[in-house]
């Protein structure tokens, strides 16, 4: 039962004890306060109604219109439903309008319509970055929410069990099997074409099984399915990060055509040119500029970079073993990682350093998502 009081602009609401305990366990497990998800609710129930006051029949009746209903430029064309979105760095690339090496990277023809990530330090990065919402949970308890329609669903589904780093449990394995929760929303959704992402160990010949129920999973859906491993440094990433791409096209459109890589092995970015300009800059939280204590392992995370040569792959799961500076008596900072991975300067982490180097080692680095990004545009002409 609601109360309004009109002196005070209070919404008092009486709720039965019992109801009330559940609720409270439930905010408990999401970590929300009362207030945090009545705000969120309530926002959603009044976009909702204002949704069903105007004229826009395409977009949902869920709560994630809240997304679309916030800058969304009108010269933008295609909707774009974003799986493990993670902290966001293959949506950035999708997205495009973003600086890193002296080069602007323009805005794509795609909008982000609805995000979803477990981890909320992710979650919290995102919304810090794009300045519109993500449902934050897990996407089995969110299926009921995802928009019924967009053109394109995009998402780095967990690698972890399919990781040369991870326990290979393959794709029925706890985590991987997550993919059967996009396999399932493109079957709802029917986009024009979908972007799955995943670790080079997805094609090793321990993984053959996995592939194979992957690829055949998805192809079931009635796609065109190319597959391809990618180096992040064919593509003006400071990395050498090699990652599948699996894009499903729709049979009434174009048929995929992987980007063309921009550099070779002789002209890739350097660790030298990617973050020689903060070799003495010192430690600064406000920009992530950040670095682990950890000692020597004596089993990983002993690398040092070169400076003539790209980073090593930034992984997610390092536990402050991150690779040592090319130079300085330390381990790299959470901003040069970043730009390891092509963010930009701009794009600020939330969570500390362990959740900021697992949002970064899980990325796709934005400039190798924009280079997919223009020729999933390609497909849709
Ligand atoms: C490889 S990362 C994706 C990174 C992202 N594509 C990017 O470019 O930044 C996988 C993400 O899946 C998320 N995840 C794991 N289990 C999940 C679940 N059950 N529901 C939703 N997200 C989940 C993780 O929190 C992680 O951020």
């Amino acid at each position: 039962m609601k109360n309004y009081s009109r002196n005070s602009g209070r919404i008092v609401l009486e709720v039965d004890p019992n109801l009330k305990l559940n609720l409270y366990d439930t905010l408990a497990q999401s970590g929300d306060t009362m207030k945090e998800w009545f705000v969120r609710e309530a926002a959603h129930y009044i976009a909702d109604f204002k949704h069903s006051m105007d004229s826009t029949p395409t977009l949902p009746s869920t709560p994630e219109r809240i997304i679309t209903t916030k800058k969304q430029s009108k010269s933008s064309t295609f909707k774009v439903i974003s799986l493990f979105s993670g902290c966001g760095g293959l949506d950035l690339g999708f997205r495009g309008d973003f600086e890193i090496f002296g080069t602007k990277y323009p805005k794509n023809d795609f909008d982000i319509l609805w995000a979803n990530d477990l981890n909320r330090a992710a979650c919290a990065t995102y919304v810090k970055n794009f300045g519109h919402d993500i449902q934050c949970g897990n996407i089995w308890d969110m299926m009921e929410r995802v928009p019924k329609s967009a053109d394109v669903v995009i998402g780095g589904f967990p690698c972890q069990d399919i990781s040369v780093n991870g326990k290979r449990a393959g794709a029925n394995g706890a985590r991987s099997g997550l993919y059967k929760a996009m396999v399932e929303i493109i079957d709802q959704v029917k986009p024009k074409v979908f972007v799955a992402e995943n670790v080079k160990g997805l094609l090793m010949k321990y993984n053959q099984q996995s592939l194979e129920q992957v690829l055949t999973d998805f192809g079931k859906l009635g796609y065109n399915i190319n597959y391809q491993l990618y180096n992040a440094a064919d593509y003006g990433v400071p990395q050498t990060r090699e990652r599948v791409f699996i894009v499903g096209t729709r049979h009434d459109v174009r048929e995929f055509t992987p980007p063309k890589p921009v550099r070779d092995a002789a002209t890739w970015m350097t660790a030298k040119e990617a973050i020689g300009d903060l070799e003495s800059e010192p430690k600064n939280l406000n920009n992530n500029h950040i670095w682990s204590l950890a000692n020597v392992s004596g089993e990983q995370g002993n690398r040092r970079l070169k400076a003539d040569r790209p980073g090593y792959t930034m992984r997610a799961e390092c536990h402050g073993n991150i690779q040592f500076h090319y130079s300085e008596p330390r381990r790299i900072s959470m901003r040069e990682a970043a730009r390891f991975q092509s963010f930009p300067d701009k794009f600020i982490f939330e969570g500390g350093l362990r959740e900021t180097e697992r949002q970064v080692g899980n990325a796709v680095p934005p400039i190798l998502g924009w280079h997919i990004s223009k020729a999933v545009r390609e497909c849709l002409r």
